[in-house]
């Protein structure tokens, strides 16, 4: 494939791994976008009411970072996965509850096996706290985070040298439960397909204070790493509201593949480097789109 332009994404001197605002690990998290999209909210018309909307939110890392520095007033959570929409909800809603059972959970194998089995087995259509939780513990103790089909930290024995509590520090998982609990009235989470997420949202009076960041599975290796509910017609789909230009603001990154390259081919394409970060081989692989109003 030719090559693109490169974006450089600035590092964010807030914020780092150490103090991220979202409480679950996420394979090819986005926090390390914040201070690109910082800089993208200054685009928006007013400098009050400002809201960012993430249709594709999984542990949405760079929406609370820009929802705890003040560069947005508001963010709009949208996850299809209902494992994890039950999760933000539960923490939203029923904080206190979490937080006890954050504090009595066991770190061992016997419990491992209790929440992935719970998590496997789900198959209701409606919110529930326990599938909730378990999906949080499961993204908490597995390896990098993959809630479906991934070992636990530490292997099946425990005799790595990290083990299944080495990313649950209870303690700092609360503040973050509880944090969030705090802004509550800041966050609206919802649990829709994202093409009806994006129709719902550009229909509303705040659209024009709007900017989407918008993170969908990869084309290549998206059922791996998560529930994928993209097949190749809702990528073309997602393009063809995008490039619509009813979605005033917008910042999309996807895997650098044929298909997304036709799809966007009239829109500002780019590669992404991250080079302050140890990931940068792995970024080089990302594409980076944003509608043509730059
Ligand atoms: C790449 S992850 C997002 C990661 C996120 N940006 C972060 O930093 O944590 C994609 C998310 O999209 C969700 N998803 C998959 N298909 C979807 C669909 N059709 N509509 C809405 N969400 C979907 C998955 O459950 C997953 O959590």
């Amino acid at each position: 494939m030719s090559r693109l332009p490169v974006t450089k994404i600035p590092k964010d001197p807030n914020r780092s791994t150490q103090n991220a605002v979202s409480p679950f690990r996420y394979p090819g998290g986005k926090g390390f976008m914040s201070a690109f999209l910082k800089q993208r909210m200054q685009l928006l018309e007013a400098p009050t009411n400002r809201v960012l909307a993430e249709p594709f939110c999984g542990g949405a890392g760079a929406a609370l970072i820009l929802l705890a520095d003040g560069f947005a007033d508001q963010i709009m959570l949208n996850d299809a996965d209902l494992r994890i929409f039950s999760a933000w909800h539960a923490i939203l809603e029923e904080p206190e509850r979490f937080v006890a059972k954050l504090r009595k959970v066991s770190l061992d194998m016997q419990e491992w096996y209790r929440h992935r089995d719970l998590v496997a087995g789900f198959s209701d259509n409606k919110y529930d706290f326990d599938v909730g939780f378990s999906t949080f513990y499961m993204n908490r103790t597995t390896r990098s985070g993959i809630i479906m089909n991934a070992g636990p930290i530490g292997g099946y024995d425990q005799r790595g040298k990290w083990k299944l509590d080495a990313r649950f520090n209870v303690e700092r998982l609360a503040n973050q439960v509880e944090w969030l609990a705090a802004n509550r009235n800041r966050l609206e989470l919802s649990n829709m397909d994202a093409l009806s997420f994006i129709d719902r949202v550009r229909r509303k009076p705040t659209s024009d204070n709007t900017m989407f960041f918008i993170d969908p599975p990869y084309v290549k290796a998206g059922g791996r790493l998560y529930f994928d509910g993209m097949s190749e017609a809702k990528h073309v789909a997602l393009s063809d509201i995008l490039t619509s230009g009813t979605v005033k603001r917008w910042v999309l990154t996807y895997d650098d593949a044929p298909l997304i390259r036709q799809l966007y081919r009239s829109q500002t394409c780019s590669n992404i480097s991250v080079n302050y970060s140890l990931q940068s081989k792995r970024r080089e692989n990302e594409i980076l789109v944003e509608p043509n109003y730059l």
